[in-house]
C-alpha cells in the first residue's frame, strides 16, 4: 500500500550542500515527492515537532540545532514509505548508520544527522500536515 512520510533534510545537510543528493537518494529508492519546502523553523514550532522528547538530556540542544539554519521538509510516497524510509535514512547515530544510508553519507554524529524520517504512519500523517496544507501536497 502507498504510504506517505515526512523526510526533513536538517541544517547540518542544507548548509553542507547536500540536499541534492538527498532528493536522488530518495527519488532512486522509488519515493514519489508529493510536497518539498524550504523553511526555517522558529523555537516554539521546533519544540511542537519534537514534543514526544520534552525533557530528555538532549532536547534544548536539538531545538538549538533544528533552529540554526533552513531546513527541507518533503512530503512522500512510496509502497510501506515509513519503514522504507527508516530504512534509507539509517541509524539515529550517524557514526553507526549502515554503509550507503543517508546518515552515513551525510551526517556527522548522533545529532548533526542529516535527516528526519517519520517513525510510524500515525506521526507520518501529523509531520506531513505539520509543514503542508492540503493545496501543497501534489498527486496523492
Ligand atoms: O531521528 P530519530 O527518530 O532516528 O531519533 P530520535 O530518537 O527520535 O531523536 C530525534 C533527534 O534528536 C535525532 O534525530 C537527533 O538529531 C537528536 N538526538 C540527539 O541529539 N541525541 C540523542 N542522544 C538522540 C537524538
Ligand atoms: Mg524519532
Amino acid at each position: 500500500m502507498e504510504e506517505r512520510t515526512l523526510l526533513i533534510v536538517k541544517p547540518d545537510a542544507v548548509s553542507q550542500h547536500h540536499m541534492g543528493s538527498i532528493i536522488t537518494m530518495v527519488e532512486a529508492e522509488g519515493f514519489r515527492i508529493l510536497g518539498m519546502k524550504m523553511t526555517q523553523l522558529d523555537r516554539e514550532q521546533a519544540g511542537a515537532f519534537y514534543a514526544v522528547h520534552q525533557g530528555k538530556p538532549f532536547y534544548e540542544e536539538l531545538l538549538d540545532f533544528m533552529t540554526s539554519g533552513p531546513i527541507v521538509p518533503m512530503a512522500l510516497s512510496r509502497k510501506e514509505g515509513v519503514s522504507y524510509l527508516r530504512q534509507v535514512v539509517g541509524a539515529t547515530n550517524s557514526r553507526e548508520a549502515a554503509e550507503g544510508t543517508i546518515r552515513a553519507q551525510f551526517g556527522t554524529d548522533v545529532q548533526q544527522n542529516a535527516v528526519h524520517a517519520s517513525d510510524s504512519p500515525e506521526n507520518a500523517a501529523k509531520e506531513v500536515a505539520f509543514f503542508f496544507a492540503e493545496d501543497e501536497r501534489f498527486g496523492g
